[in-house]
């Protein structure tokens, strides 16, 4: 059976970094609260003259570098980001420019902090139906350009960044085993930026009505993340006739570290057995897992054959899994 298998890893976040206690300055919060509430002690923040194309680019190259592939055998780039540069042309199209990926088919993908795993579903299926042998998939998100900086319910969440993997036809059965996506999209006022789309354009209304920034009920979200991500997860142990002691890696989004443990809890993890990263970064979205898989991966915590389960949910509300024989 013709599968995709993850053959580089690669991420990419900015240089700055901001801390609780730079938070503390800006807005009416606490470390001991952020700490205690999220898990984030510190998250890294995109300069002037960086965007999402740039740590998106970045992150391609290194998983390129790792497989040892040119850039201009890759077939497909599928960036999953809320937050691209432009409304349109496509983060990947300026990807693809920057890699000269000549050869490549490229295009965004909207999923919020599920886009990865949305991503990576729709890539395996190109490569597993034969139509292309390698794809660049990617998280990518400049998150604290979509957040409001007087915000303290928002704005200390989120980080910046970028992760990516570079797939290839495998038949050796190793590779995406499975790819489990849900969507629920009477719940997209829980999660979701009012501007600037069609139904807000960037006019000076929408910034005066404040409507240009991310807003989240965190409350209700967190409790249907749980939920939602037990059950993805639990689907893909299903399908694949696997229980979680046979787990390798866990790898889910990084939201709040609440969520995380929660579901660790739930589904009887072991501590070696979850990968959590979310106290340096925050909240990095669709970047979230990939960034973790390429630190995982670069630390040796994955070994050949180990079965790596990502776990997504971000706004749509939208959710997934994607199980990995490595
Ligand atoms: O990536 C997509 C998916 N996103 C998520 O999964 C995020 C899910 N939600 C969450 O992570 C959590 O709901 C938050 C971290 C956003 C909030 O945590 P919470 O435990 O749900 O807090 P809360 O909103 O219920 O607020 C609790 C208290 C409130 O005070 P009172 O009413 O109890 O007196 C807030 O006013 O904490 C207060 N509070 C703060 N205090 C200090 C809220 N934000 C802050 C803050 N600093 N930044």
């Amino acid at each position: 059976m013709i599968r995709a298998r993850i053959i580089g890893t690669g991420s990419a976040v900015p240089d700055r970094v901001l801390t609780n206690f730079d938070l503390e300055k800006m807005v009416d919060t606490s470390d001991e609260w952020i700490t205690t509430r999220t898990g984030i002690k510190e998250r890294r923040i995109a300069a002037e003259g960086e965007y999402t194309s740039t740590f998106a680019a970045l992150a391609a190259r290194r998983a390129l570098e790792m497989a040892g592939v040119p850039a201009v055998d890759v077939d497909l780039i599928i960036v999953g980001t809320l937050s691209p540069d432009f409304p349109f042309p496509s983060t990947a199209c300026l990807v693809q420019s920057e890699l000269k990926a000549t050869r490549a088919t490229a295009f965004d993908l909207s999923a919020a902090c599920s886009g990865f795993v949305y991503a990576l579903s729709v890539a395996e299926k190109f490569i597993g139906s034969g139509a292309m042998r390698r794809a660049l998939v990617i998280g990518a998100e400049v998150m604290s350009r979509t957040v409001d900086w007087t915000d303290r319910n928002t704005c200390l969440l989120f980080g910046d960044g970028a992760g990516a993997v570079l797939l290839e036809v495998c038949d050796d059965g190793r590779g995406v085993q499975s790819t489990h996506l849900h969507s629920d999209g009477s719940y997209w006022e829980l999660l979701y930026q009012a501007g600037c789309g069609s139904r807000n354009p960037a006019v000076q209304k929408t910034l005066d009505e404040q409507l240009v920034y991310l807003t989240m009920q965190g409350n209700e979200v967190f409790k249907l993340a749980v939920r939602a991500m037990e059950e993805a997860a639990l689907e893909a142990l299903q399908a694949n006739g696997c229980s979680t002691t046979d787990i390798g890696l866990f790898i889910p989004h990084q939201a709040n570290r609440r969520i995380i443990d929660a579901i660790g809890k739930r589904l009887g993890l072991a501590d070696h057995q979850l990968f959590v990263n979310l106290e340096r970064y925050g909240n990095t979205s669709a970047a979230s897992i990939p960034i973790a898989l390429d630190e995982a991966h670069r630390a040796g915590r994955i070994r050949d054959n180990d079965i790596v389960l990502f776990d997504a949910f971000g706004g749509g509300l939208t959710w997934g899994s994607a199980l990995i024989r490595w």
